[in-house]
C-alpha cells in the first residue's frame, strides 16, 4: 500500500514514508461482567503496511490503585485480564496503546463490571474443578488424605471454613489456626499456601510441588483472598 517517495528510514520495515498502524476500532472483549478471580478474554486487531513490528501495552486505566494482571494470551494483541480483589462491585477501565514505535501510539478502552465471587463459583471453578477440566486440588484432595475438597460447594465450605488445619501447634503458633478465618486472609491456610506465603511449620504451596510464583495462579488466588475478606459467606 505505502508507496515510495519521501525520506522516512524504517527499522526493519518496507523503506519509504511511514504509515501508522491501522488498530481496530475496539477492543474485542467477549465478557464485560464477571467476578473477580475471572479471567477476562481481550484482544485487539493491528496491522501495519511498512511491516513494522507493533508494540501493545495493556493497563489498568481505572479505578487508580490496587492493579489486577494481564496474561498474555498467544500474542501480545490478545491477553486474559483479571481484577485485583474486589470487594463491591466495581467497573474497571483498561486501556491498551498500540504503536509502531514511529507515529503516535493509538489507544482504545474497554469497560469490564466486576464484583466479588460467589463461594459456589470459586468452588466451580478453582477448589473443585475436576482435573480433565485444569482442575488443580482434587487430584491430591479428591478423597484420601488430609484435606478433602468434598463433592458439593457446600461439603466445601463445611471443610473450610473455622476448621482447624493439621499442622499442629508450629502453625498455629505462626498465628495461622485454621483453614479458613472469615475475614483473615493472612491467617487462612488455604489462602496462604495458595499464594505460597504460609509461615514455616505450616507445610508446602498448594498445589503441591509446582515452582509458580504465585503457587496457584494468580487470578484465583485473589478469587479465595476476595472471597475470605468478606466473611466466607457460603453462598
Ligand atoms: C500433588 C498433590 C497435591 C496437589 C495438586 C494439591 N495438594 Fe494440597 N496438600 C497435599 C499434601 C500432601 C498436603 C499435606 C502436607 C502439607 O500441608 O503441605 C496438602 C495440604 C493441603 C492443605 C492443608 C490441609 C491441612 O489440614 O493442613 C490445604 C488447605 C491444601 N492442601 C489445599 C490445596 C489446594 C487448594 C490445592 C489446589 C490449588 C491443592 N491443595 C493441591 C497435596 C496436594
Amino acid at each position: 500500500m505505502a508507496g515510495g517517495g519521501a525520506a522516512g528510514g524504517t527499522a526493519g520495515g518496507t523503506p519509504g514514508p511511514n504509515v501508522p498502524p491501522v488498530v481496530g476500532a475496539a477492543i474485542i472483549a467477549p465478557m464485560t461482567s464477571g467476578w473477580a478471580g475471572q479471567l477476562f478474554p481481550l484482544s485487539i486487531t493491528a496491522s501495519d503496511a511498512n511491516g513494522d513490528r507493533l508494540t501493545f501495552t495493556w493497563t489498568q486505566v481505572a479505578p487508580a490503585g490496587e492493579q489486577g494482571g494481564f496474561i498474555e494470551n498467544g500474542s501480545p494483541n490478545a491477553q486474559r485480564w483479571y481484577a485485583p480483589e474486589t470487594l463491591a462491585p466495581t467497573t474497571y477501565v483498561l486501556r491498551v496503546s498500540v504503536t509502531d514505535g514511529r507515529s503516535a501510539p493509538e489507544t482504545r478502552e474497554v469497560s469490564v463490571m466486576v464484583r466479588p465471587p460467589r463461594f459456589s463459583e470459586v468452588y466451580g471453578a478453582i477448589l473443585g474443578l475436576p482435573v480433565l477440566q485444569g482442575g488443580q486440588c482434587v487430584g491430591c484432595h479428591g478423597s484420601m488424605g488430609s484435606y478433602t475438597v468434598g463433592a458439593s460447594a457446600g461439603a466445601a465450605w463445611s471443610r473450610l471454613v473455622n476448621v482447624g488445619h493439621n499442622h499442629g501447634a508450629a502453625c498455629r503458633n505462626a498465628g495461622v489456626p485454621s483453614l479458613v478465618v472469615p475475614n483473615d486472609k493472612s491467617r487462612s491456610l488455604l489462602y496462604l499456601k495458595m499464594a505460597g506465603t504460609q509461615p514455616a511449620g505450616c507445610g508446602d504451596v498448594m498445589p503441591r510441588g509446582t515452582s509458580a510464583v504465585p503457587p496457584s495462579p494468580p487470578n484465583q488466588v485473589v478469587a479465595i483472598g476476595t472471597w475470605i475478606r468478606l466473611g466466607a459467606p457460603n453462598d
